[in-house]
Formats: structure tokens, C-alpha cells, sequence
């Protein structure tokens, strides 16, 4: 049994920050930010938009395109580190799709996560014998932000991007090659952890543990750029090489390089060490910044919907980010 894309879509919120409008509140340039990153705009949540508002958005434009109805969708997998929700954002989204028939589940993996979820998505029909899988990759780090930080204020943006992955036959099968790692000891060099407080109101101050025990909220994103790059341009190449041999594909054959865009300096880096000429790069982050989850679907749908991409192109895919996790995914469009 195969697996094949059939639809994609995205969505970004209506403010645009520009790189001089950071320079109002960080020491910065617009010539210093793109020159390091390749980034000049990035969108922001704000108002009463939402993640899930962006994520229903892309998804029913995938649905859409995939000619598929909300109630043949059998599972929703919902890629994001910033949810609505505490508890889960992808039930939410499965209500408000009404993708009644659905079983709806949350990936936490960063910037990761997508690939993570096309994974997941390929192993469920491959595996479980279902037929639609919907697979969303949505993040709003901006409110995960530190402001006042230009080694990281300037990098992210928020998006959502969502494919219809789909049953079909093995001569059609249209995902294959993965390969996925995980290491927590680079955990240090990214990451927004778990801070508490003591509750305000009972604590004990007597040595005795106090109660309630503690208030929770999330730090904002604290990153050793110099690592996290160096990890990046070390270790993403070997990875679409790996996928690559597991495909059997030579990296001359793939017309599309689709890394997550993180900084134009690590995709030209990848693409130099994999021989992949610039104009079979996608790159769209000079317009939205980083926006972790979100940043492989929404590039993917761009370059569908501008005619660049096109069906029967193979494309090597890969996320790296928080965990430290990465992985690549070799797939036919
Ligand atoms: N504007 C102006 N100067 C700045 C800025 C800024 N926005 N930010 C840092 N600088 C300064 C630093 O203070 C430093 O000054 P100093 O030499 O006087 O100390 C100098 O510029 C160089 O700083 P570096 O941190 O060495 O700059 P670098 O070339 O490494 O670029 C960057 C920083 C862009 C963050 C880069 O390291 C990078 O992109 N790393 C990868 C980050 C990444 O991709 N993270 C996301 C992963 S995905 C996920 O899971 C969320």
C-alpha cells in the first residue's frame, strides 16, 4: 500500500513586521538581519486571530485542492510546539473543520514537526490500512518571543501550512526515505522550558512542601545560534543522503531541495554540500521569517500554487530545530 500528497494550503496572519520595524525596538539593521539570515519580513499573530484560526484556514485549502470531504478525513495530525491549547489543538481544529469521522492528535517536535508528522501520516496507511490522513504544521513562536533579544526577535514569524496525504497503489506511492534523529544533549542550545513560581496565596515558608505546589508558564525562547547553525549544516545533509540512499535516488535526480526555513546562510550551505543547484532551492523566508512547523507546507504551497512545483517533481524534505531534533523525507508531488 502507498502513500501520496494530494493537496496542500496555508495560511499567515494579516500584520507584516519588517526588519526596520524591529530596529524600533532592538539595536539592529535591516542590512545586518538579511545579511546574516536572509529574512526581511516576517507575519505576527494579533487581534483575535489564532493558531487554530490559521491552521482551519490552511487545512480547508488543502482539503480543497485534494478534492477531499471533511468526513472522509480519518486522522488529523496536528504539528505544532505552540498550540491554543494546553491539552491539544488538534481536536479543536477537527471540530471546527468538522471532520466529524476524524481522530484528531497533537506532534510536538519544533521545527521538526512536520516532517515528523508526514512520517506519521505514511505509517498510519501504510500500517493501519486508513485513507486520508490531514497533516498541519502550525506555529506562532512570536509569543514565545523575547523582544528585547536581537539574537532572537528577529528570526521568527508564525504560519500554518497543511497536506492531505492519501492511500494509493505501491506504483503510485509517492513518500519514501525517511530518516528522523533526536538529541537531547543539544537540548541546551534551544529551547523555551517549563518555569514555576510559587503560588502567591498558601506557600509555606516552614521548610514544609508547599501548596498549591506551583504556578507553570513557558520561558521565551532562549538559542546558542553559533550551535544551533553549526548542528544544522552538520547534520541535515547527512540526513537527505541517508534518505536519499533509502529511496534510491541520487541527489542530481531531485528537482526540489525544501529545507525548513531557518536562515538562507544553512539552506545555501546544504544545498552547496548536496550539489543542488540554486534554482532547485525553495526559499520563501525572506517574506515570513522562521515559523518552525509551519515553514515547510507553507513553502510547499507557495511554490505548488505559483506552477513552480509540479506534479510527478521529487523533492527532498527536511526540518532540524528545538530538541535538538531533525529528519528528511524524500516525496513525489
Ligand atoms: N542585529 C545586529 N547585531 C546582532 C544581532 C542583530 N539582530 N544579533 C546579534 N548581533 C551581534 C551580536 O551581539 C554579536 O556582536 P559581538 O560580536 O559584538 O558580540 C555579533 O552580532 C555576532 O553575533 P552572532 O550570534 O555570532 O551572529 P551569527 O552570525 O551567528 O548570526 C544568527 C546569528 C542569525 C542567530 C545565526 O547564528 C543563526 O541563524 N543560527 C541558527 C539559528 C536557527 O536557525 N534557529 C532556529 C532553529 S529552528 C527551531 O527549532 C526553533
Amino acid at each position: 500500500r502507498g502513500a501520496k500528497l494530494i493537496g496542500c494550503g496555508s495560511a499567515v496572519p494579516e500584520l507584516s513586521v519588517s526588519n526596520h520595524d524591529l530596529a524600533q525596538i532592538v539595536e539592529t539593521s535591516d542590512e545586518w538581519i538579511f545579511a546574516r539570515t536572509g529574512i526581511r519580513n516576517r507575519r505576527v499573530l494579533s487581534g483575535a486571530e489564532t493558531l487554530t484560526g490559521l491552521a482551519v484556514e490552511a487545512a480547508k485549502k488543502a482539503l480543497d485542492m485534494a478534492q477531499v470531504e471533511p468526513d472522509d478525513v480519518d486522522v488529523i495530525l496536528m504539528c505544532t510546539s505552540t498550540p491554543d491549547d494546553l491539552f491539544g489543538n488538534g481536536a479543536k481544529i477537527q471540530g471546527d473543520l468538522g471532520c466529524r469521522n476524524a481522530w484528531a492528535s497533537d506532534i510536538t517536535a519544533a521545527c521538526s514537526g512536520f516532517v515528523s508528522g508526514i512520517l506519521k501520516a505514511t505509517g498510519l496507511i501504510r500500517g493501519l490500512g486508513l485513507k486520508n490522513v490531514l497533516v498541519i504544521g502550525a506555529d506562532a513562536l512570536s509569543r514565545y518571543v523575547d523582544w528585547r533579544d536581537r539574537g532572537t526577535c528577529i528570526l521568527f514569524g508564525d504560519a500554518a501550512g497543511a497536506v492531505l496525504v492519501q492511500a494509493c497503489d505501491m506504483e503510485e506511492d509517492g513518500l519514501f526515505g525517511f530518516d528522523m534523529h533526536s538529541d537531547g544533549e543539544g537540548h541546551k542550545n534551544l529551547k523555551a522550558t517549563l518555569t514555576t513560581e510559587e503560588h502567591a496565596i498558601l506557600s509555606k515558608t516552614n521548610g514544609s512542601p508547599s501548596f498549591p505546589p506551583h504556578r507553570s508558564s513557558y520561558s521565551c525562547i532562549q538559542m546558542n545560534g553559533q550551535e544551533v547553525f553549526r548542528f544544522a549544516v552538520r547534520c541535515v545533509p547527512l540526513s537527505i543522503e541517508k534518505s536519499l540512499e533509502l529511496a534510491g535516488i541520487k541527489s542530481s535526480s531531485i528537482d526540489w531541495l525544501l529545507l525548513h526555513q531557518a536562515n538562507q546562510r544553512i539552506i545555501d550551505s546544504v544545498a552547496t554540500r548536496l550539489e543542488i543547484p540554486g534554482g532547485r532551492v525553495i526559499s520563501n523566508l525572506a517574506n515570513y521569517g522562521n515559523t518552525s512547523a509551519g515553514s515547510i507546507p507553507l513553502a510547499l504551497d507557495e511554490y505548488v500554487r505559483a506552477g513552480k512545483v509540479k506534479v510527478g517533481d521529487t523533492i527532498a524534505m527536511a526540518g532540524f530545530g528545538a530538541g535538538l531534533t531533525w529528519g528528511s523525507a524524500i516525496v513525489r508531488w
